[in-house]
């Protein structure tokens, strides 16, 4: 069901792939710092908002039945925090349409708060400044601030502190969608439970990562990819080691779990590479879906 109101706005919001996910100690706070270096990729949902009675979400897609329709859903919390900073009620109807995974490690839910957040500011005629809805994004979650920027940037504190960088490209990508999701704060409990006793050193992004950014290189953005969460997406879901054998046996430069999974991500040569990496990985049996699209992609964008 979308919405009926004439009234309406649509924004689309791309998903993210982290190419480099450095993760300190856990902070007194419970967050750990980051050196996080998102890239935007093609893959979008799209968040209609228009005039109701009361909040209300819907959501169509493939595992819209996954998608929390209270008000904890992030596109409800963003609407409630920017009408409570204007003194007025959240009437609005959202509806998403849901392209990127859930619970997936793709931003899928921190890409719907940022698009609803710069929906209903058009729709409400609020005109907040640039750095008002980044602030408003950051309370709503540690990724929601990139996700309206897009792009490629990199995040620090809880990854919420953005640069944006330059880049090359467009890097080819192809997505494994696994079974069900995984939580991200199990997964950083994990990683807690894994690193207990080491010495985990203070994240710092890599200058080689950056200069293949820069230049668009695919083969050396593909050999400094790295993740500190996938050890433990991995102890979770042992699974996941053999999408990315899959993926790498049918020809991806290089294979990572996407931030805490449990999608896994494959950088690939050219868009025909991507097709046929595509193919065998659903071919192997090891992911449900697959999905090709290019990074860096804009961020949230009025329709
Ligand atoms: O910020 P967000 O709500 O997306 O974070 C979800 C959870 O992920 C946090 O509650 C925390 O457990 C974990 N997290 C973290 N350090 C970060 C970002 C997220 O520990 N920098």
């Amino acid at each position: 069901m979308t919405p009926s109101s004439a009234a309406k706005i649509t924004v689309r919001v791309p998903a993210k792939v982290n190419v480099q996910l450095a993760v300190g100690a856990a902070r007194p706070d419970g967050f750990h710092d980051l050196a996080n270096v998102f890239l935007a990729v093609s893959l979008f949902d799209e968040v209609t908002v228009a005039p109701a009675a009361a909040l209300t979400v819907t959501c169509e897609g493939t595992d819209a039945d996954r998608v929390p329709l209270d008000p904890t859903n992030l596109a409800a919390r963003a609407a409630t925090l920017l009408a409570e900073r204007h003194g007025r009620t959240p009437d609005v109807h959202i509806h998403i349409a849901k392209h990127i995974p859930v619970a997936g490690g793709m931003a899928g839910g921190s890409a719907d708060g940022a698009g609803a957040l710069l929906a209903c500011d058009a729709l409400w005629g609020l005109g907040s400044t640039r750095e008002e809805l980044l602030d408003l994004c950051a309370e709503l979650g540690s990724d929601v601030p990139f996700s309206l920027v897009g792009g490629a940037a990199l995040g620090v504190g809880r990854g919420e502190r953005l640069t944006t960088l330059e880049t090359g490209g467009p890097f080819h990508w192809v997505f494994a969608v696994a079974d069900g999701g995984l939580s991200t704060p199990a997964v950083y409990g994990e990683f807690d439970r894994l690193t207990e006793g080491t010495d985990v050193p203070e994240p710092t992004a890599s200058p080689a990562l950056l200069d293949a950014l820069r230049t668009g290189d695919p083969h050396a953005l593909a050999a400094a990819l790295t993740n500190d969460l996938q050890p433990a997406a991995l102890s979770l879901r042992p699974a996941l080691a053999d999408t990315l054998a899959a993926g790498t046996t049918a020809g991806a430069l290089a294979a990572l779990v996407s931030g805490s999974g449990p999608t896994t991500a494959f950088l690939t040569s050219s868009a025909d590479s991507a097709h046929q990496v595509a193919e065998a990985l659903l071919a192997s049996g090891t992911c449900r879906a697959t999905h090709v699209a290019t990074g860096p992609a804009p961020g949230a964008t009025l329709l």
